[in-house]
């Protein structure tokens, strides 16, 4: 046995909680030696008949005596009383913590026996892990595990009886936080005592009521879910509500506030503003849940989701409709939301990207209702009529909610805040916060290097500027475009290179002026937008993935039907095509105001290298990590220049896609501005390219799915690990690939 974290620990009190970590302590062997001190006999008999403590004393000075920890697992009123009693028999060094569910009235108590210099062993602490039951027979080894523990150090902790608490807790399995304790009572008394208070009222006002045997036998499945912790113990959340009064009374009347604007809702038949606020709350729920999944998207946090693709020959085949276009959904929402009027969504993109757009709108009060099966209805509040969010902004991993967000919101008449997660928070947004500086904007990056957090401060007065863009970047011109949208006089940008023009053309859908002569971009401040229908196409930077799979797979042949072809987004195409692809584009139509047309690639022929022409790179510049698998089973070297932007997209695209295609045997040198790649491939030779091996994602989509896609030409077991973020514009892409014939194991 290693030394263990205790010589000799004492319980005072020994219900669920307490003889959960009793179990945990004797489970990991954490200690010499378990005592407890509880008020019930039978407790004690029993605590020894199952092994958890050595020793049971009805009086607590014996139980501490010599112990190197002492936890109070008992109701919170005690502890006074308790301290007082034990506090001659303490060890001067041993470490004091008690689980108790509100933190504050515990200090308080602390310091009404020992004054204001409280012991340094002191650290009140609250495991996030109750249930209904109660007693040492409820409690369970796991109790802990998965859940949060609460430590609430102060001023006079020492950081050596903190960090053993912080083992101790850890061997439970649960995960440690270290909170301010008036922040502990503010925030449990939102996310933990009203609810139970809300349980508790609610059953008391059906059980009151005549029909009340009616009721429970008839109890639907809400009201069970509802009313669970309703049958927690009385005396406990007697004392809760007592201890943590002050907040809890906030929380109960920003409850009160809440429910009258819901009473009124329903009084009034507001239907819109019903669908709103219900819409609202429903994706916040998701919205939050999402948020913690994130987690591991953050710094120093495990990877959460995995791709395995076995070797192997493999098909690529049928016919298929990818989802609708990110840059598209992305502006509908925006667009319909400052609009006047309805505006009706088809084949929105339902990835976490887009719907991140969709929350932030929510936030500042649109009405959205959806998106169901790619519908999705935008009740429009004008020019004028977006309101101040509640908190920050969270734009996940997407870089285009953020560039073209800060034009709109450096317009607003209300400060706002956004944040992205650890993909996004390293990406450059000085190269939109400078242009919306001149045009008066107060609008502030991050750090050094200018990255999120963006802050932004309203109520400026912003005017129109003449604006060279030093590099071609659809997002700074979009987000300039749309600050001009408010601003006074003309807006202009002019490009080096044409990008993407789904901005300028929407905005004329929803009817606002917009001249592109040339380069230049310009607009007249102080329009406004009608609500329209937006058709969202099929969107090819999905489709590339598997153009690039059909070209580079023996006998492939693939359909993508319905796929956006704006000429400012077809340079896969012109390039594949240059490589020897065999493509057709066929049934050429325009919806929605944007070109779509039905693309079949064939694997017929082998691919060669090619020199990428310059001009082509801002009309593909999403597509180069599916572009570089296809290089590398090129016959002869491609060579790419003038893509320096690639290396500040999700990831590096240059170096991260240069480091995995190394991994899997594939030889090629990066360069600042580009990369250069010795292809494998021979003419009439379908063999393996690739070898296999591990590659990291770097939380970008297409690296992952880039890489998913030289499985249908490897030779050992590839594995993608952080595989999340595909979810952020393909979340249907392993589907889809199964059923053309590229079969991914995902492992979450
Ligand atoms: C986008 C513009 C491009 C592109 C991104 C979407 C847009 O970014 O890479 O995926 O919707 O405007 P840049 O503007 O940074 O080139």
């Amino acid at each position: 046995m290693t030394q263990p974290l205790f010589e000799k620990v004492a319980f005072i009190g020994l219900g669920l909680i307490g003889s959960s970590l009793a179990r945990v302590i004797q489970a990991e062997q954490l200690a010499h030696e378990v005592v407890a001190s509880t008020r019930s006999q039978k407790t004690l008999e029993d605590a020894k008949a199952l092994g958890l403590i050595a020793a049971g004393y009805s009086d607590p000075v014996e139980a501490v005596k010599d112990a190197d920890l002492v936890v109070l697992a008992l109701p919170v009123r005690a502890t006074e009383y308790v301290l007082q009693q034990i506090k001659p028999y303490l060890k001067p060094d041993a470490i004091l913590t008690d689980v108790g569910s509100t933190k504050g009235n515990v200090v308080d108590a602390a310091k009404a026996v020992f004054g204001e210099q409280l012991p340094a062993g002191f650290v009140p602490g609250h495991p996030i892990a109750g249930a209904e039951h109660t007693g040492v027979h409820a409690g369970k080894v796991d109790l802990f595990a998965n859940h949060k523990v609460i430590l609430t150090p102060l001023p006079t902790s020492a950081d050596w009886a903190v960090n053993k608490l912080i083992q101790l807790w850890e061997a439970a399995k649960a995960e440690v936080i270290c909170m301010d304790v008036d922040k502990h009572d503010e925030v449990l008394a939102h996310t933990s005592h009203l609810p139970h208070l809300m349980a508790f009222n609610l059953v008391e006002q059906l059980a009151n009521r005549e029909d009340n045997l009616d009721i429970f036998r008839y109890a639907a499945g809400g009201f069970r879910d509802f009313s669970r912790i309703a049958a927690s113990d009385p005396q406990m959340w007697h004392d809760i509500f007592f201890a943590n009064k002050k907040a809890i009374l906030n929380a109960v009347d920003g409850f009160e506030q809440q429910l009258a604007i819901l009473r009124q809702l329903i009084e009034q038949e507001n239907s819109q503003a019903l669908m709103g606020l219900l819409g609202h709350a429903q994706a916040a729920r998701q919205h939050f849940n999402h948020m913690l999944a994130k987690k591991p998207l953050m710094e120093n946090n495990k990877v959460t989701q995995q791709f395995t693709i076995l070797p192997g020959s493999k098909n690529f085949q049928g016919k298929f409709t990818v989802p609708g276009d990110k840059s598209v959904s992305h502006r509908s929402i925006m667009f319909g939301a400052i609009a006047e009027g309805t505006t009706h969504v088809t084949g929105f993109l339902e990835g976490e990207d887009a719907l991140a757009t969709l929350q932030a709108f929510r936030d500042m009060g649109v009405s959205i209702e959806g998106p169901k099966n790619g519908e999705v209805t935008i009740h429009g509040v004008g020019m004028q009529g977006l309101k101040a969010p509640a908190g920050a902004l969270y734009m996940g991993n997407s870089g285009t909610s953020m560039r073209l967000l800060s034009g709109m919101l450096s317009a607003q008449a209300f400060d706002s805040v956004m944040t992205g997660d650890a993909s996004l928070s390293k990406r450059p947004m000085e190269r939109i916060a400078k242009p919306l500086r001149e045009m008066g904007a107060q609008i502030q990056t991050t750090g050094e290097r200018g990255t999120p957090p963006v802050s932004i401060t309203g109520s400026q007065q912003l005017k129109g500027i003449q604006y060279d863009l030093p590099m071609a970047s659809a997002q700074v011109k979009s987000g300039i475009l749309l600050a001009g949208l408010w601003a006074e006089g003309e807006t202009a940008v002019t490009e080096p290179e044409p990008t993407r023009d789904h901005t300028e053309r929407m905005l004329r859908a929803f009817g606002y002026e917009v001249k592109t002569e040339g380069n230049r971009i310009s607009l007249q401040g102080g329009g406004k937008l009608v609500g329209t229908n937006i058709q969202v196409p099929s969107d090819i930077s999905s489709a590339a993935f598997f153009m690039v799979g059909a070209a580079i797979t023996e006998n492939a042949d693939v359909t993508l039907e319905a796929v956006g072809i704006n000429p400012t987004r077809t340079g896969v195409i012109e390039i594949l095509k240059q490589m020897g692809a065999d493509i057709t584009v066929s049934n050429e139509r325009i919806a929605g105001g944007e070109p779509i047309a039905d693309i079949r690639i064939q694997g017929s022929r082998t691919l060669k290298g090619i020199h990428i022409p310059e001009d082509q790179v801002p009309l593909a510049i999403d597509e180069f990590p599916a572009l570089f698998i296809a290089a590398a089973c090129a016959e002869g070297q491609t060579v790419l220049t003038g893509a320096a932007e690639l290396r500040v997209k999700e990831s590096d695209r240059i170096q991260v896609m240069a480091d995995g295609l190394k991994t899997m045997g594939i030889d090629c040198t990066p360069t600042e501005d580009g990369i250069i790649i010795e292809g494998k491939g021979k003419a009439g030779d379908w063999s393996p390219v690739f070898t296999g091996g591990e590659i990291e994602s770097h939380h970008d989509h297409r690296i992952a799915m880039s890489f998913s896609i030289a499985g249908l030409r490897n030779s050992e077991v590839i594995k993608i690990v952080g595989t999340e973020t595909v979810a952020t514009s393909f979340p249907t892409f392993t589907q889809l690939t199964a059923q053309a014939g590229l079969q991914i194991e995902v492992t979450e």
